[in-house]
Protein backbone atom coordinates (compact mmCIF):
# COMPACT_ATOMS: atom_id res chain seq x y z
CA UNK A 1 0.00 0.00 0.00
CA UNK A 2 1.35 3.64 -1.10
CA UNK A 3 1.58 6.36 1.61
CA UNK A 4 -1.89 8.28 -0.22
CA UNK A 5 -3.78 4.73 -0.09
CA UNK A 6 -3.02 4.64 3.94
CA UNK A 7 -3.70 7.81 4.35
CA UNK A 8 -6.99 7.50 3.03
CA UNK A 9 -7.93 4.94 5.07
CA UNK A 10 -6.76 6.23 8.21
CA UNK A 11 -8.84 9.43 7.55
CA UNK A 12 -12.06 7.73 6.90
CA UNK A 13 -12.00 5.04 10.02
CA UNK A 14 -11.03 8.18 12.18
CA UNK A 15 -14.21 10.65 10.45
CA UNK A 16 -15.93 7.21 11.41
CA UNK A 17 -14.90 7.09 15.04
CA UNK A 18 -15.17 11.22 15.33
CA UNK A 19 -18.73 10.96 14.33
CA UNK A 20 -19.64 8.12 16.54
CA UNK A 21 -17.79 9.57 19.35
CA UNK A 22 -19.92 12.77 19.57
CA UNK A 23 -22.91 12.89 20.53
CA UNK A 24 -25.54 13.55 17.50
CA UNK A 25 -27.23 16.84 16.92
CA UNK A 26 -30.47 15.42 17.83
CA UNK A 27 -29.70 15.14 21.42
CA UNK A 28 -30.32 17.50 24.20
CA UNK A 29 -28.33 20.38 24.10
CA UNK A 30 -28.99 20.58 20.75
CA UNK A 31 -27.30 23.81 19.50
CA UNK A 32 -24.32 22.59 21.72
CA UNK A 33 -23.85 19.13 20.13
CA UNK A 34 -24.65 20.70 16.74
CA UNK A 35 -21.50 23.48 17.40
CA UNK A 36 -19.30 20.69 18.93
CA UNK A 37 -19.64 18.78 15.72
CA UNK A 38 -19.33 21.68 13.64
CA UNK A 39 -16.49 22.14 14.79
CA UNK A 40 -14.77 18.71 14.62
CA UNK A 41 -16.75 16.78 11.71
CA UNK A 42 -15.80 17.18 7.95
CA UNK A 43 -11.81 19.00 8.51
CA UNK A 44 -8.59 19.44 9.58
CA UNK A 45 -5.81 17.66 8.10
CA UNK A 46 -5.85 14.92 11.24
CA UNK A 47 -1.91 14.72 11.35
CA UNK A 48 -2.38 13.99 14.95
CA UNK A 49 -4.67 10.69 14.39
CA UNK A 50 -2.43 10.21 11.64
CA UNK A 51 0.63 10.04 13.91
CA UNK A 52 -1.25 8.42 16.34
CA UNK A 53 -1.91 5.45 13.85
CA UNK A 54 1.61 5.31 12.09
CA UNK A 55 2.82 4.59 16.33
CA UNK A 56 0.47 2.44 17.27
CA UNK A 57 1.35 0.15 13.65
CA UNK A 58 4.59 -0.33 15.04
CA UNK A 59 3.09 -1.60 18.33
CA UNK A 60 0.44 -3.86 16.80
CA UNK A 61 -2.04 -1.42 18.85
CA UNK A 62 -6.10 -2.37 17.14
CA UNK A 63 -7.46 -0.41 14.74
CA UNK A 64 -10.34 0.01 17.58
CA UNK A 65 -7.86 1.20 20.06
CA UNK A 66 -6.49 3.50 17.58
CA UNK A 67 -9.65 5.05 16.47
CA UNK A 68 -10.42 5.54 20.23
CA UNK A 69 -7.12 7.43 21.12
CA UNK A 70 -7.10 9.23 18.03
CA UNK A 71 -10.37 10.85 18.56
CA UNK A 72 -9.85 11.79 21.84
CA UNK A 73 -6.66 13.57 20.62
CA UNK A 74 -8.17 15.41 17.67
CA UNK A 75 -11.29 16.35 20.25
CA UNK A 76 -9.01 17.84 22.61
CA UNK A 77 -6.91 19.85 19.68
CA UNK A 78 -9.92 21.15 18.29
CA UNK A 79 -11.01 22.19 21.72
CA UNK A 80 -7.26 24.67 21.51
CA UNK A 81 -8.03 25.83 18.19
CA UNK A 82 -11.62 26.56 18.77
CA UNK A 83 -10.68 28.60 22.12
CA UNK A 84 -7.13 30.10 20.40
CA UNK A 85 -9.25 31.84 17.86
CA UNK A 86 -11.94 33.78 20.44
CA UNK A 87 -11.66 37.50 20.90
CA UNK A 88 -9.64 36.76 24.54
CA UNK A 89 -7.34 34.83 22.48
CA UNK A 90 -5.85 35.37 19.08
CA UNK A 91 -9.60 37.02 17.53
CA UNK A 92 -9.74 34.77 14.14
CA UNK A 93 -13.04 34.22 12.01
CA UNK A 94 -11.80 31.77 9.73
CA UNK A 95 -10.46 27.90 10.71
CA UNK A 96 -11.08 25.05 8.42
CA UNK A 97 -12.44 27.06 5.70
CA UNK A 98 -15.12 28.09 7.76
CA UNK A 99 -16.28 30.65 10.07
CA UNK A 100 -15.06 30.25 13.37
CA UNK A 101 -17.02 28.51 15.86
CA UNK A 102 -17.49 31.93 17.89
CA UNK A 103 -18.50 33.82 14.92
CA UNK A 104 -20.78 30.98 13.81
CA UNK A 105 -22.72 30.59 16.82
CA UNK A 106 -21.52 33.09 20.20
CA UNK A 107 -19.35 33.55 22.15
CA UNK A 108 -20.22 31.53 25.28
CA UNK A 109 -21.15 28.33 23.16
CA UNK A 110 -17.48 28.32 21.94
CA UNK A 111 -16.67 28.37 25.36
CA UNK A 112 -18.25 25.76 26.38
CA UNK A 113 -17.97 23.65 23.01
CA UNK A 114 -13.97 23.62 23.74
CA UNK A 115 -14.75 22.84 27.48
CA UNK A 116 -17.37 19.77 26.10
CA UNK A 117 -14.56 18.22 23.91
CA UNK A 118 -12.32 18.25 26.71
CA UNK A 119 -14.72 16.35 28.74
CA UNK A 120 -15.58 14.06 25.72
CA UNK A 121 -12.23 13.32 24.79
CA UNK A 122 -11.61 11.43 28.10
CA UNK A 123 -15.15 9.69 27.67
CA UNK A 124 -13.51 8.22 23.87
CA UNK A 125 -10.64 6.87 25.66
CA UNK A 126 -12.08 5.41 28.63
CA UNK A 127 -13.64 3.09 26.37
CA UNK A 128 -14.14 -0.66 28.23
CA UNK A 129 -14.77 -2.21 24.76
CA UNK A 130 -11.68 -0.65 23.20
CA UNK A 131 -9.23 -0.70 25.84
CA UNK A 132 -8.03 -2.70 28.73
CA UNK A 133 -8.01 -0.46 32.10
CA UNK A 134 -3.76 -0.52 32.08
CA UNK A 135 -3.29 0.83 28.88
CA UNK A 136 -6.91 3.51 29.24
CA UNK A 137 -4.82 4.89 32.69
CA UNK A 138 -1.51 4.98 30.69
CA UNK A 139 -2.83 7.01 28.05
CA UNK A 140 -5.30 8.99 30.01
CA UNK A 141 -2.16 10.29 31.76
CA UNK A 142 -0.41 10.99 28.70
CA UNK A 143 -3.49 13.16 26.99
CA UNK A 144 -4.43 15.33 30.19
CA UNK A 145 -0.62 15.91 30.62
CA UNK A 146 0.11 17.11 27.45
CA UNK A 147 -3.32 19.76 27.16
CA UNK A 148 -2.56 20.90 30.33
CA UNK A 149 -0.79 23.77 32.03
CA UNK A 150 2.75 21.89 31.41
CA UNK A 151 1.59 20.83 28.16
CA UNK A 152 -0.64 22.93 25.35
CA UNK A 153 -2.66 25.18 27.66
CA UNK A 154 0.14 26.60 29.52
CA UNK A 155 2.01 26.75 25.98
CA UNK A 156 -0.79 28.99 25.44
CA UNK A 157 -0.59 31.07 28.61
CA UNK A 158 3.15 31.95 27.75
CA UNK A 159 1.52 33.21 23.76
CA UNK A 160 -0.51 35.62 25.38
CA UNK A 161 1.81 37.16 27.76
CA UNK A 162 4.86 37.01 24.74
CA UNK A 163 2.58 39.58 22.54
CA UNK A 164 4.87 42.60 21.68
CA UNK A 165 7.95 40.68 23.23
CA UNK A 166 11.01 39.46 21.81
CA UNK A 167 11.76 36.45 22.87
CA UNK A 168 15.14 34.67 23.08
CA UNK A 169 15.25 31.73 21.05
CA UNK A 170 14.98 28.97 23.92
CA UNK A 171 12.16 30.54 25.26
CA UNK A 172 10.43 30.43 21.49
CA UNK A 173 11.35 26.86 21.36
CA UNK A 174 10.00 26.24 24.79
CA UNK A 175 6.33 27.92 23.92
CA UNK A 176 6.02 26.20 20.80
CA UNK A 177 7.19 22.77 22.61
CA UNK A 178 4.51 23.34 24.81
CA UNK A 179 1.69 24.92 22.88
CA UNK A 180 2.21 22.80 19.88
CA UNK A 181 4.70 20.15 20.32
CA UNK A 182 3.42 18.81 23.69
CA UNK A 183 0.18 17.27 21.29
CA UNK A 184 2.37 15.92 18.37
CA UNK A 185 3.94 13.97 20.56
CA UNK A 186 1.34 12.63 22.60
CA UNK A 187 -0.27 11.53 19.56
CA UNK A 188 3.23 9.20 19.17
CA UNK A 189 3.18 8.39 22.57
CA UNK A 190 -0.35 7.20 22.68
CA UNK A 191 -0.56 5.07 19.40
CA UNK A 192 2.88 3.45 20.62
CA UNK A 193 1.10 2.60 24.45
CA UNK A 194 -1.99 1.66 22.59
CA UNK A 195 -0.82 -2.14 21.98
CA UNK A 196 1.79 -4.05 23.61
CA UNK A 197 4.06 -1.66 25.69
CA UNK A 198 7.50 -0.73 24.00
CA UNK A 199 10.88 -1.53 24.83
CA UNK A 200 12.27 1.41 26.98
CA UNK A 201 14.94 1.93 24.23
CA UNK A 202 11.72 2.21 21.11
CA UNK A 203 9.86 4.70 23.61
CA UNK A 204 12.89 6.80 23.41
CA UNK A 205 13.83 6.63 19.90
CA UNK A 206 9.69 7.41 19.54
CA UNK A 207 10.13 10.60 21.79
CA UNK A 208 12.54 11.46 19.56
CA UNK A 209 11.25 11.45 16.54
CA UNK A 210 7.68 12.86 18.27
CA UNK A 211 9.85 16.13 19.96
CA UNK A 212 11.48 17.16 16.17
CA UNK A 213 8.22 16.81 14.33
CA UNK A 214 6.04 18.48 17.44
CA UNK A 215 8.60 21.08 17.50
CA UNK A 216 8.98 21.35 12.98
CA UNK A 217 5.14 21.47 12.88
CA UNK A 218 4.96 25.08 14.50
CA UNK A 219 7.79 26.07 12.71
CA UNK A 220 5.91 25.61 9.41
CA UNK A 221 2.80 27.11 11.00
CA UNK A 222 4.93 30.06 11.26
CA UNK A 223 6.54 29.90 8.11
CA UNK A 224 3.09 29.28 6.59
CA UNK A 225 1.13 32.50 8.45
CA UNK A 226 3.54 34.58 6.10
CA UNK A 227 4.19 32.53 2.95
CA UNK A 228 0.63 31.37 1.75
CA UNK A 229 -2.60 32.81 1.50
CA UNK A 230 -6.17 32.54 3.47
CA UNK A 231 -8.09 30.59 1.23
CA UNK A 232 -5.11 27.78 0.71
CA UNK A 233 -4.31 27.80 4.73
CA UNK A 234 -8.55 27.54 5.83
CA UNK A 235 -7.20 30.74 8.33
CA UNK A 236 -6.15 34.14 8.55
CA UNK A 237 -2.68 34.48 7.13
CA UNK A 238 -0.81 37.39 8.58
CA UNK A 239 -2.12 36.99 11.50
CA UNK A 240 0.92 36.42 13.77
CA UNK A 241 3.16 39.68 12.19
CA UNK A 242 -0.33 41.79 12.93
CA UNK A 243 -0.68 40.88 16.55
CA UNK A 244 2.89 41.23 16.93
CA UNK A 245 3.28 37.46 17.78
CA UNK A 246 6.79 36.12 18.65
CA UNK A 247 7.49 33.05 15.80
CA UNK A 248 10.49 31.56 14.41
CA UNK A 249 10.02 33.85 11.50
CA UNK A 250 10.26 36.63 13.47
CA UNK A 251 13.08 35.76 15.83
CA UNK A 252 15.16 34.10 13.42
CA UNK A 253 13.81 35.06 9.65
CA UNK A 254 12.12 32.84 6.65
CA UNK A 255 15.44 31.21 5.21
CA UNK A 256 16.61 30.47 8.71
CA UNK A 257 12.90 29.30 10.08
CA UNK A 258 12.50 26.92 6.41
CA UNK A 259 16.35 25.51 7.83
CA UNK A 260 15.29 25.08 10.99
CA UNK A 261 12.19 22.66 9.39
CA UNK A 262 14.48 20.76 7.01
CA UNK A 263 17.19 19.83 9.94
CA UNK A 264 14.06 18.83 12.26
CA UNK A 265 13.22 16.15 9.56
CA UNK A 266 16.28 15.36 9.34
CA UNK A 267 16.70 14.39 13.10
CA UNK A 268 13.03 12.89 13.51
CA UNK A 269 14.30 10.48 10.20
CA UNK A 270 17.58 9.66 12.07
CA UNK A 271 15.64 8.72 15.34
CA UNK A 272 13.06 5.91 13.27
CA UNK A 273 16.80 4.52 12.24
CA UNK A 274 16.03 1.64 14.96
CA UNK A 275 13.00 0.63 13.44
CA UNK A 276 14.04 0.24 10.01
CA UNK A 277 11.37 -0.27 7.43
CA UNK A 278 8.14 -0.70 9.92
CA UNK A 279 8.45 2.76 10.49
CA UNK A 280 7.81 4.02 6.94
CA UNK A 281 4.94 5.13 7.51
CA UNK A 282 6.07 7.65 10.70
CA UNK A 283 8.98 8.84 8.60
CA UNK A 284 6.33 9.89 5.55
CA UNK A 285 4.69 12.08 7.91
CA UNK A 286 7.57 13.68 9.33
CA UNK A 287 7.80 14.96 5.58
CA UNK A 288 4.29 15.48 5.30
CA UNK A 289 4.50 17.67 8.64
CA UNK A 290 7.80 19.54 7.12
CA UNK A 291 6.08 19.78 3.37
CA UNK A 292 2.66 20.94 3.79
CA UNK A 293 1.18 23.38 2.09
CA UNK A 294 -1.46 24.57 4.63
C1 LIG B 1 -3.16 24.37 13.81
O1 LIG B 1 -3.08 22.98 13.80
C2 LIG B 1 -2.77 24.89 15.15
C3 LIG B 1 -1.44 24.53 15.57
C4 LIG B 1 -1.24 23.79 16.60
C5 LIG B 1 -0.29 25.03 14.83
P1 LIG B 1 -3.31 22.16 12.46
O2 LIG B 1 -2.53 22.78 11.35
O3 LIG B 1 -3.08 20.73 12.73
O4 LIG B 1 -4.86 22.41 12.17
P2 LIG B 1 -5.94 21.48 11.46
O5 LIG B 1 -6.32 20.46 12.46
O6 LIG B 1 -5.33 20.89 10.23
O7 LIG B 1 -7.07 22.41 11.16
C1 LIG C 1 -2.03 27.47 18.07
O1 LIG C 1 -1.02 28.27 17.62
C2 LIG C 1 -1.66 26.48 19.07
C3 LIG C 1 -2.88 25.91 19.62
C4 LIG C 1 -4.08 26.03 19.13
C5 LIG C 1 -2.73 25.13 20.81
P1 LIG C 1 -1.50 29.34 16.55
O2 LIG C 1 -2.32 30.41 17.16
O3 LIG C 1 -0.31 29.74 15.74
O4 LIG C 1 -2.46 28.44 15.62
P2 LIG C 1 -3.24 28.98 14.35
O5 LIG C 1 -2.21 29.58 13.44
O6 LIG C 1 -4.26 29.98 14.85
O7 LIG C 1 -3.85 27.73 13.79
MG1 LIG D 1 -2.56 31.20 19.05
MG1 LIG E 1 -4.19 31.28 16.40
MG1 LIG F 1 -0.25 29.98 13.67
Amino acid sequence: MNFDEWMRGVLARVETALERYLPDDETEPKRLHEAMRYAVLGGGKRVRPLLVHAAGELTGATAQALEAASAALEMIHVYSLVHDDMPCMDDDALRRGKPTVHVKYDEATALLVGDALQSQAFVALTDEAVLDVRAQAALVRELAHASGSLGMAGGQAIDLASVGLTLSRPQLETMHRMKTGALLRAAVRMGALAGASPEAEALRALDTYAEAVGLAFQVVDDILDVTTDSATLGKTAGKDAKDGKPTYVSIIGLDASRTLAAQLRHEAHDALALFGGRAQRLAELADLVVNRVS
